[in-house]
Parts: C-alpha cells; structure tokens; sequence
C-alpha cells in the first residue's frame, strides 16, 4: 500500500529526516517509536504532504501512485487520513459541517448517526477543535478520520493528553476504524484493507489494536525493527539506545 524509498527532508534549514525506507503492506498496521525530537511527526508530515516540511530526495508511493509532490488534498482523495498530534483551531468551520462534508463526500453518511458514541454529539455547532480538551481534540478527530474512511490512517500519538478513562472510548475508536466498516452503514465497502502508521510513547493503543511490525527511529533514521511486543519491552527495560544497539547486533548476526 506504502512505499517510502530513501526520503529526506528539511525543516527550518536542517536535515530533520535522513534516508527512510519504509515499506506497508496492505492491511499491516504498523507502529513508530522514539525519542522525541527523531522526526516522527515529520515523517507522518511527508506522507500526507501537510506542512512547511521540503522533501529534498526519495520517493513516496502509494497504491502504486508517486505522491511525492502530489497536494494534501490530493493524498486525502486517493485515501489517506492523519490525526495530528496538535490540531489546529479552524475558527469559523463547525465540527458539524466539516464531518457532514467529510462523510456526505465519501462512502460514509452512516457515521452522522453514529456521532454519539464518539461523546461528540454536544461539539457539532462548536468551532473544530476550539478549546477542546486533549480527549476531546482525539474524539473529534477520529470522528472526521471516519467520516473519511481512509486506507490509510497516519495516527500521531494517539494516547497523548488522553485520561485512562476516556483512553477506553479513543482505542475503541481506533479499533473501529482500522477494522469495522459497519459504522458507515450500508454504502460501506465491506472489503477495505486498511494499513497504518501509528506513532506511540507509551504503546497504550497496543492494548486496542494488532501491530504487525515495530519500528524505533532516532535522529531521522530508521535504526532497526522488531514485533511490537519485543521492542516495547526492550525499550521499557533498556531505553532506547541499549534497545537499538542490541536489535543492530542480532541484525548483524
Ligand atoms: N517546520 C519546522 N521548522 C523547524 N524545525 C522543525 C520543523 N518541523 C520539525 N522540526 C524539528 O525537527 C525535529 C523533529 O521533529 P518531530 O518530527 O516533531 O519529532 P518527533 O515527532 O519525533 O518528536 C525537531 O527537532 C523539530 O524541532
Ligand atoms: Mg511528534
């Protein structure tokens, strides 16, 4: 489904990501760790095409298309959706509006029912994400994700400004969106294979969700790749330079 060959990218006069290769398959989901400050956002940056990031070398394919320079809207119509670590405010475009849009523009009306199980039926006439708490900047952003039903779904640290309680509601959301179509009702494609990219601190989502591969990158590169489980607790008991330098030793094995 994605295809990322030696991509680099600048920000702010520097070289924040350095030759990534990252390949997903479709229906793989795969999750992202790291330091803060790697270039995990960025990454995430790249693929959507949203930002003031310049890809400078490499290549993003996705679904055998070459949007590398493709626009943001572009990448969203071919199927790809991001939940931003920190949205912004849209003042003046109603939570409402934009997910009836969203959904009325796609495959996915059925979701306008659905808008109360989100806890978002109270933000409908609020401004998009104007003072929302950090559960409820998720919530409504996973409902506009679903509204859209991507193929891809780019999530930035889902878990972040999260309560333990509503943590519950936002895996469940998440957990829907990767792999029930029912929520859109009967013009739903019952057949999508959805693929992701999700960054996590803590790895909370991965109580929600099946991972299929881990990656950790640090300083703008990838530095090595395991089962979600392993690196996890490997980067829990070690850090993160001990657990990268030992999964490169059994690499080089
Ligand atoms: N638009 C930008 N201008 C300048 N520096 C940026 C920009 N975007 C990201 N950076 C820098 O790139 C580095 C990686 O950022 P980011 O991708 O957000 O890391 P992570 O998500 O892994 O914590 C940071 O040092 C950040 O300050
Ligand atoms: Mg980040």
């Amino acid at each position: 489904m994605l295809e990322i060959k030696n991509l680099h990218v600048r920000a702010g006069g520097r070289e924040i990501l350095k030759g990534i290769d990252l390949t997903i398959p479709d229906g793989h989901t795969c999750v992202l760790f790291g330091p803060n400050g790697s270039g995990k956002s960025t990454l995430l940056a790249a693929i959507m095409g949203y930002g003031s990031t310049e890809i400078t070398e490499g290549r993003i394919v996705f679904k055998g298309q070459d949007i590398t320079r493709m626009s943001v809207d572009e990448r969203a119509k071919l199927g790809i959706g991001m939940m931003m670590q920190r949205p912004p405010n849209v003042t003046g475009v109603k939570l409402g509006d934009l997910v009836k849009a969203t959904a009325g523009g796609g495959d996915c009306e059925g979701v306008l029912d659905k808008v109360d199980t989100f806890g978002m039926d109270r933000f409908m006439d609020r401004d998009v994400n104007v003072g929302f708490s950090g559960g409820e900047l998720k919530r409504s952003e996973l409902l506009q994700l679903t509204a859209q039903q991507p193929d891809f779904v780019l999530l930035d640290e889902p878990e972040s400004g999260v309560d333990i309680e509503s943590m519950a509601l936002v895996g469940q959301k998440v957990r829907e969106l990767l792999y029930d179509n029912s929520v859109c009702g009967v013009k739903s494609n019952v057949n999508r294979d959805v693929s992701s990219l999700v960054i996590t601190h803590t790895g909370q989502i991965l109580d929600y969700i099946g991972a299929d591969t881990a990656y950790i990158m640090k300083d703008g590169t990838i530095r090595c790749s395991g089962r979600p489980a392993d690196i996890l607790k490997d980067i829990r008991e070690k850090g993160y330079r001990e657990c990268i330098e030992c999964r490169s030793r059994i690499v080089k094995l």
